[in-house]
C-alpha cells in the first residue's frame, strides 16, 4: 500500500495462483501492535519491532488444514483448525481465491502473552495470512488480506476491529478512517519516536475489556476526543513530537479500562516524570506504553515501571522499539 493513499476496500477477484512458488514451506514473523494509540479507539494503531508471533506453514498435498503444533501459549489455544483464528482466517482466504483444495499444516509459535493488549491474536493471524499468500505466489496488494484478518479478530474477541491487524499487516502507523466501507490510511511518523512497552502479568481479555466501556458519550467528551485525534494525526504529519504527546489523551475509554491495570495512574506519573512524551494503555490492556524521544529514556521507563510492578508482586515483561514500518517478514 502506498503511503498516505486512501484505499476503499472491496473484495477483489485474485489472479490464478500457483501452489508453492517453488517452496514447500515458509516461516513468517508478524509484529505486535499498539492499538488505539490512547485517543483513537478502534481507529489508530502502529506496529513495533518486538515482540511478534511466528507461523511455519507446510504444503501437505492432502486437502484440508491441520495445526500440528502451538508453542508459547501455555496450552490455551485450540489445535482444532475450526476453532483457531489463524486456520479459520487462512481457510476464508483459500475459499476466496478458489483454492480450498490445498492441504496445509500450520505451526504457531507465540512469542507474546495472550490477552496482553499487544495484538497477540492479530500477529498470529497476519503471520498465517502472509504465509499462505507468499506460499501461493499471490502478489496482490496485502490490503486484500485485511478482511480475512478482521474475521480472525471477530472470532478472537467478538468484534472485527482492524486497529491491530492493519498495522500488523502493513507495518507503520495506520488510521482506519472508516469500517463501512473499509478505508485505511497509512500515516507518516517521526523516525525518532521510541516506544516503551510494559506488560504487567495480569489477564485482560479484549472481549471483556470491550464489554465494560460506555455505550453512550457526552458531546463535550466527544469534542475533546476528536480534537485530540486530529491533533495526534497532525503531529504525525508535522513530525511534531510535542503535539503528538499533548494530543494523546483519552476521556472516553481510559477512565474505565485503567481500573483493570495495576497502579495505572502511578505508572503514568512515573513515566511522565522520567521524560515520556505520552503514556497510555496499549489496545485493551493490560500492557501500557510510553512514547519517548530517545531509546535511553524508553529503557529507563521500562526498567523503573518493572521495578514498581515487582514491588507490587506483579510479574512483567517489557519491550523497547521504534515503529516497525516493515510489517510481516519471511524468516525462511
Ligand atoms: N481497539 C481495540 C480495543 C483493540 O480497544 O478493544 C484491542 O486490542
Amino acid at each position: 500500500m502506498e503511503d498516505n493513499k486512501l484505499q476503499e476496500l472491496a473484495p477483489a477477484p485474485l489472479a490464478p495462483l500457483s501452489v508453492g512458488g517453488g517452496r514447500e514451506s515458509i516461516h513468517v514473523f508478524a509484529p505486535a501492535t499498539v492499538a488505539n494509540v490512547v485517543c483513537g479507539f478502534d481507529v489508530l494503531g502502529f506496529a513495533v519491532d518486538e515482540p511478534g508471533d511466528e507461523v511455519i506453514m507446510r504444503l501437505t498435498g492432502k486437502p484440508g488444514i491441520t495445526i500440528s503444533k502451538i508453542t508459547g501459549d501455555d496450552g490455551r489455544l485450540p489445535l482444532d483448525p475450526a476453532k483457531n483464528t489463524v486456520s479459520v482466517s487462512v481457510q476464508h482466504y483459500l475459499q476466496s481465491v478458489g483454492r480450498s483444495d490445498i492441504g496445509l499444516d500450520i505451526e504457531l509459535h507465540k512469542k507474546m502473552p495472550i490477552g496482553s493488549g499487544l495484538g497477540s491474536s492479530s500477529a498470529s493471524t497476519v503471520a498465517g495470512l502472509f504465509a499462505i499468500k507468499t506460499l501461493l505466489g499471490d502478489d496482490a496488494d496485502p490490503i486484500n488480506l485485511l478482511p480475512f484478518a478482521m474475521k480472525g479478530e471477530e472470532m478472537a474477541c467478538g468484534h472485527g476491529h482492524a486497529d491491530n491487524v492493519a498495522p500488523a499487516l502493513f507495518g507503520g502507523f495506520v488510521l482506519i478512517r472508516s469500517y463501512e466501507p473499509l478505508d485505511v490510511v497509512r500515516l507518516p511518523h517521526p523516525k525518532n519516536l521510541w516506544c516503551a512497552i510494559v506488560f504487567p502479568d495480569v489477564d485482560v481479555p479484549t472481549r471483556e475489556a470491550r464489554q465494560i466501556i460506555r455505550k453512550n458519550i457526552q458531546m463535550k467528551d466527544a469534542v475533546t476526543q476528536w480534537g485530540n485525534i486530529a491533533g495526534l494525526v497532525s503531529g504525525l504529519f508535522m513530525q511534531d513530537i510535542d503535539l503528538i504527546g499533548r494530543s494523546m489523551k483519552d476521556v472516553l475509554v481510559e477512565p474505565v479500562r485503567s481500573m483493570l491495570i495495576p497502579d495505572f495512574y502511578k505508572m503514568r506519573e512515573m513515566a511522565m516524570e522520567l521524560g515520556a512524551v505520552s503514556f497510555g494503555i496499549s489496545g485493551s490492556g493490560p500492557s501500557v506504553f510510553a512514547f519517548t524521544k530517545d531509546e535511553a529514556t524508553a529503557r529507563t521507563i521500562t526498567q523503573k515501571l518493572q521495578q514498581h510492578l515487582t514491588a507490587l508482586k506483579i510479574g512483567s515483561n517489557s519491550y523497547v522499539s521504534t515503529i516497525n514500518d516493515a510489517g510481516p517478514k519471511v524468516l525462511g
